[in-house]
């Protein structure tokens, strides 16, 4: 693996770390505290390419690799996680399927604008009584002529009051159980589709998370993504590539944080020294850099593979479950490095600790992780 970043990933890269400390940092306190989407600067994103940034140009996206994605995605949450968990959802678990498994004709109207920007799309694959267990669907899609009519609860959908469509899965075929569950790409507005709920949350509360709820919602069968019974499948390999978005953005997280702390580890003074001149403090801060750069580099490794059409499903887990846990642990010795200061708003290192504890359960928790990795290893996968 190649540790020298090319021109066009140093480009990105620097487009992003310039957009996020210019546009996103200003807004990025207040968007938290009033749980806020930030509408402008998800707008400019798009207008930057990062909405699809690994979409072919041809769909209206950036033509980029995995490698500048992740790079884009850590500068972003270095400043903002709500911006990037948004970013990632688009990218990931919705263009990036509907790319892999989409007709031409579903490209056209269902990748194209949401790769450009002009729309922003989500991904419906959990339900109250399926997180973890995420084969246990109890919506159903029944096939009814030319369409589908479906009937459901979907729960924690990122994105999912601003999406104007989702990835819904659901069971065609209970009987089938896995494989007779299929994915479709549902618009809002189609009768049928409601968003009873926005969750108010402990951190990324930029980010909107909905529940969905579908009463006798007819589909049509053209937005069927993929065959019958491939549904579970989609989505398993959607969040393949998900988790290298998450576990960038936890490393973004835990970057954004560290910064702050060796920038107040200079500043201030205890003992009448600035407190970088304590060996506890020192520790503490070497210990955080060398995690993060660990995480760095199971991220790269994650999305070069990728990028080389290679399999990388567990390195993804492994990548996620290592700078999720790293992002926790990261940001709480931030807040200690702070301090007292470091528990109060105005620092803003307690919004990253908030931020990070949600990157140990989406797309997958720690628990998850351990448990895809570890059939890789015994060969049960
Ligand atoms: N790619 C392609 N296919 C895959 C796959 C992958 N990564 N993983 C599994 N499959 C296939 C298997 O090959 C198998 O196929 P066959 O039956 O044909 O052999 C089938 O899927 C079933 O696989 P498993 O037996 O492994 O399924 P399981 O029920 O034991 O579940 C699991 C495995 C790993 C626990 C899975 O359920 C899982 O990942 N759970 C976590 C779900 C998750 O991450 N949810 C996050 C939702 S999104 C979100 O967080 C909200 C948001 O908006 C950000």
């Amino acid at each position: 693996m190649k540790l020298e970043l090319t021109e066009e990933q140093q480009m990105i890269q620097a487009l992003a770390r310039e957009f996020a400390e210019k546009e996103v940092q200003p807004v990025a306190g207040r968007l938290d505290q009033e749980a806020r989407f930030p509408h402008e600067t998800v707008k400019r994103m798009g207008e930057l390419g990062f909405l699809g940034i690994a979409v072919p140009e041809a769909y209206g996206g950036a033509g980029a690799d995995p490698v500048a994605y992740v790079l884009a995605l850590e500068e972003i949450a270095k400043v903002c996680a709500s911006h990037a968990v948004i970013m990632s959802v688009n990218n990931s678990l919705y263009c990036d399927p509907v790319l892999k498994y989409g007709t031409e004709d579903q490209r056209r109207k269902f990748l194209t604008p949401f790769a450009s920007g002009q729309k922003i799309g989500c991904f419906a694959l959990t339900e109250p009584q399926a997180g973890s267990d995420a084969s246990n669907q109890h919506t159903l899609a029944v096939p009814d002529g030319s369409r589908y009519v479906l009937n459901g609860r979907k729960a924690f959908v990122t994105n999912g009051r601003e999406a104007a469509a989702a990835l819904v899965v659901a069971q065609t075929d209970a009987a089938k159980g896995r494989h007779g569950i299929s994915a479709f790409l549902v618009e809002k507005g189609t009768p049928g589709f409601l968003v009873p709920k926005v969750e108010d949350k402990l951190g990324i509360r930029a980010s909107d998370t909905a529940e969905f709820v579908f009463e006798d919602c007819r589909v049509p069968a053209e937005n069927r993504l993929g065959s019958e019974g491939m549904g579970f499948k989609i989505a398993m390999s959607s969040l393949d590539g998900g988790r290298i978005g998450i576990a960038a953005q936890a490393l973004g997280i835990a970057a954004g944080a560290f910064e702050r702390s060796v920038a107040y580890a200079k500043e201030r003074k205890a003992f009448g020294v600035p407190i970088g001149q304590h060996q506890m403090v020192q520790w503490m801060l070497a210990d955080m850099a060398t995690a993060i750069d660990a995480a760095r580099l199971l991220v790269w490794r994650a999305a070069t593979l990728k990028g080389a059409g290679q399999p990388f499903g567990v390195e993804a887990s492994m990548a996620k479950l290592f700078a999720s846990e790293m992002a926790m642990k990261v940001t709480t010795d931030a807040i200690q490095v702070h301090g007292g200061y470091g528990y109060i708003k105005e620092f803003q290192v307690e919004r990253y600790f908030r931020d990070a504890k949600i990157t140990q359960i989406y797309e997958g928790t720690s628990q998850i992780q351990k448990l895809v990795i570890a059939r890789h290893l015994l060969g049960t996968q």
